[in-house]
């Protein structure tokens, strides 16, 4: 399939005779992302990369942990990549270094996963607890 310059619907016709697993169409699989493009080549960290896979199948929370610049950021940025495609809305990056206070995390997350709010209501919670339940976020 071609490329999607935007997010659309797409149907895969069913027949026997057809392959039955098409795989995405990559340009649409790689468009659900904000991850910054890195500048340098990624180096080594394969088998803490296969831990973070591995422990994200099934954990909804992560917390990568180590002094400043050991590579903590670097790493899940490329594990984030690594899983654009097992992640149906796709996978967000949320600077929270630059926050002050805690109540300004809701919406740096809703404005990095593109959920608008609307004045006077609270962050979207019927969409959060949504896809908190469903495991795309
Ligand atoms: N595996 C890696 N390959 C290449 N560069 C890396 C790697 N890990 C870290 N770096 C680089 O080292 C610097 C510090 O890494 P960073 O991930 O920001 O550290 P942390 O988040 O732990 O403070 C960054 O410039 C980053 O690009
Ligand atoms: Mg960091």
């Amino acid at each position: 399939m071609g490329d999607l310059s935007e997010r659309e619907p797409a149907f895969q016709l069913v027949d026997p005779h057809l392959p039955a697993n098409l795989p995405l169409p990559s340009a649409l699989s790689k468009r659900l992302n904000n991850l910054p493009v890195q500048l340098t080549a990624f180096i080594g960290r394969a088998r803490e990369l296969g831990e973070v896979e591995e422990l994200l199948a099934t954990a909804r929370l992560l917390t990568l942990t180590g002094t400043g610049g050991c590579g903590k950021t670097r790493l899940a940025l490329r594990a984030a990549e690594q899983l654009l495609n097992d992640y149906v809305d796709g996978v967000w990056f949320v600077e929270l270094a630059p926050l002050a206070e805690p109540e300004l995390v809701p919406h740096a997350v809703a404005s990095s996963v593109g959920v608008l709010e609307e004045a006077g209501k609270r962050s979207n919670r019927h969409w959060w607890r949504r896809s908190a339940r469903s495991g795309r976020c």
